[in-house]
């Protein structure tokens, strides 16, 4: 099955690295304000589902832009985000992914992650382990905030809490040695897992931005919670991602705003 969604994602990456010469001539559309779809997306996702399909006629799948596409089984159930890190693909800066996870009966199973700019493959089996390029990766020996490099995604929407999201940037901000944002949720926990982060946050993802990156770092040797510590990260789309020995202490930041960062925001899962 990882290997059927590695043939998935390159069909992806492949569609994606075709337009990467005339990104300005791309169509795109507004599905509410600065969420941005685009004929790449689609495309990528058409190749993705039908690759799959092909193997797995009876998988429920939930892309991005299909939605929820039944399957006569619903012991499977692939989650896909064709495209995560549409708005830098847009712009023409090279952050951006192609994020498949398969669930079984309720549980992440496989995971996949491809950069089509670098050819970063990132897999990971429920068990097996984490890898990038086929080699194995953990997450880093981070255990504080006074070294800890964090990744994040900062509040850009309508309907996101500024107030609380810059309180707990500003706090982390001078509690690490340094934030990043590279705009990209599922690169941004490949990055934990490949201990180039020591930890990241961000509220109001979906689920196909974060199931196959949160597969990723528990397989690498790290945790994954949602902003209260607790298991809701997939549904909520709200999560904590670190270190065994950084993640309590990013909560101990994270957690007093928690209730406000979350809002009224729903996840799409
Ligand atoms: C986005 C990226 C970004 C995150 C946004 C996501 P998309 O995914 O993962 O880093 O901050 O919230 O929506 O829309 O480009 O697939
Ligand atoms: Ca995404
Ligand atoms: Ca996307």
């Amino acid at each position: 099955m990882l290997n059927i969604a590695v043939r998935a994602a390159r069909a992806g990456g492949k569609i994606i690295t075709r337009h990467l010469n005339r990104v300005d001539q791309v169509r795109f559309s507004a599905k509410a304000a600065k969420d941005f779809v685009s004929e790449v997306d689609q495309a990528s996702e058409a190749a993705i589902v039908s690759t799959l399909r092909k193997s797995f006629p009876d998988h429920a799948i939930l892309a991005e832009e299909s939605g929820l596409l039944a399957g006569s089984s619903d012991e499977f159930r692939w989650i896909i985000d064709p495209l995560d890190g549409t708005t830098n693909f847009l712009h023409g800066f090279p952050q951006y992914a192609i994020s498949i996870a398969l669930e079984h009966k309720g549980r992440l199973d496989q995971a996949v992650i491809y950069n089509p700019i670098s050819q970063d493959l990132y897999t990971a089996s429920r068990g097996a382990g984490a890898e990038l390029n086929s080699r194995r990766i953990r997450v880093s020996n981070c255990r504080q905030l006074g070294s800890a490099l964090l990744g994040t995604g900062l509040p850009f929407r309508e309907g996101d809490d500024f107030d609380s999201g810059f309180k707990v940037l500003r706090e982390f901000s001078e509690l690490t040695v340094g934030i990043r944002r590279p705009g990209a949720a599922s690169l941004d926990l490949a990055a934990v897992a490949a201990g180039q982060f020591d930890g990241f946050w961000e509220a109001h993802l979906s689920a196909w931005d974060i199931a196959a990156g949160a597969l990723m770092v528990r397989e690498a040797g790290g945790l994954v919670t949602d902003l209260n510590g607790g298991e809701n990260w997939l549904q909520s789309g709200s999560i904590v991602a670190g270190t065994p020995k950084l993640l309590p202490e990013m909560l101990k930041v994270i957690r007093p705003h928690a209730s406000a960062m979350t809002g009224l925001h729903k996840s799409g899962y």
